[in-house]
């Protein structure tokens, strides 16, 4: 059967990520999370004095953006590919706090993005990939065979963060997640390059009311559907 290559797009916090990355177990594709990576560049950007929560050095970030080697390396245990920047796994860093107020603009360099999008398209030439983010869709493949757009309220989505982010152990007040939640929705829709926005040909997936199981046997059934089609 040919292998065909999945979009999934939307809002932070969603939970487009576990339901890609069950999809891709269960259609024994490649999964790969786009926003570890520009979480992975945010990292290094903060390590380097790049960015803080006072202050940016954007252009001495495209400087050194040959610096940055990110790769995913799949984890057996896990089940699931980790996210190595310079060869170490950054898998628990990238997901602080911190790296997620900062990661917006991050995301809105335009160096950045080029780095990024080319090395997704790489890692898709062979099809058999799920990819998740908000501009995959839309720039990095436009021809898709499926893509699905997820979206939820945004109080759903905070409080899904806020559950993962004490199950970690992070203290964090439920408002501020909240805040950011709003604050990443806004800058990702209204940034200048690859905003996050529906492709036309996305199917529109709702799921504020939904449970994971019944998500993902929706979701599973387009696949099939498209993939019986090839
Ligand atoms: O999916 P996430 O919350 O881990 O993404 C982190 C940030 O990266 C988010 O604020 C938007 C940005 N991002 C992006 O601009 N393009 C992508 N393809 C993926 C993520």
């Amino acid at each position: 059967m040919e292998k065909i290559t999945i979009a999934i797009d939307g809002y932070s916090s969603t939970g487009k990520s576990t339901i890609a990355k069950q999809l891709a177990k269960a259609l024994n594709y490649i999964y790969v999370d786009t926003g570890a990576m520009y979480r992975g560049v945010t990292l290094y950007a903060m390590r380097n004095g790049f960015i803080s929560e006072t202050s940016n050095d954007l252009e001495g970030l495209i400087a050194a953006l040959d610096n940055i080697d990110l790769r995913f390396v799949y984890n057996e245990t896990l089940g699931f590919a980790e996210l190595f920047l310079n060869d170490e796994n950054v898998e628990r860093e990238i997901r602080t706090m911190e790296v997620s107020r900062l990661v917006s603009q991050v995301a809105t360099v335009e160096e950045v993005r080029e780095k990024l999008v080319a090395i997704q398209q790489r890692m898709g030439l062979e099809k058999g990939i799920v990819m998740d983010g908000r501009d995959i869709g839309t720039v990095v493949f436009p021809d898709a065979e499926l893509k699905i757009f997820m979206t939820a309220s945004p109080e759903k989505r905070a409080t899904r963060r806020y559950k993962e982010l004490l199950d970690k152990g992070e203290e964090v007040k439920y408002s501020e997640v909240l805040k950011n939640v709003e604050h990443r929705d806004y800058i990702d829709s209204h940034r200048e390059i690859s905003p996050l926005k529906k492709a036309d040909d996305a199917i529109e997936f709702d799921n504020s009311d939904m449970g994971l199981e019944d998500q993902f046997s929706r979701v599973l059934d387009f696949a099939n559907r498209v993939i019986n089609k090839q």
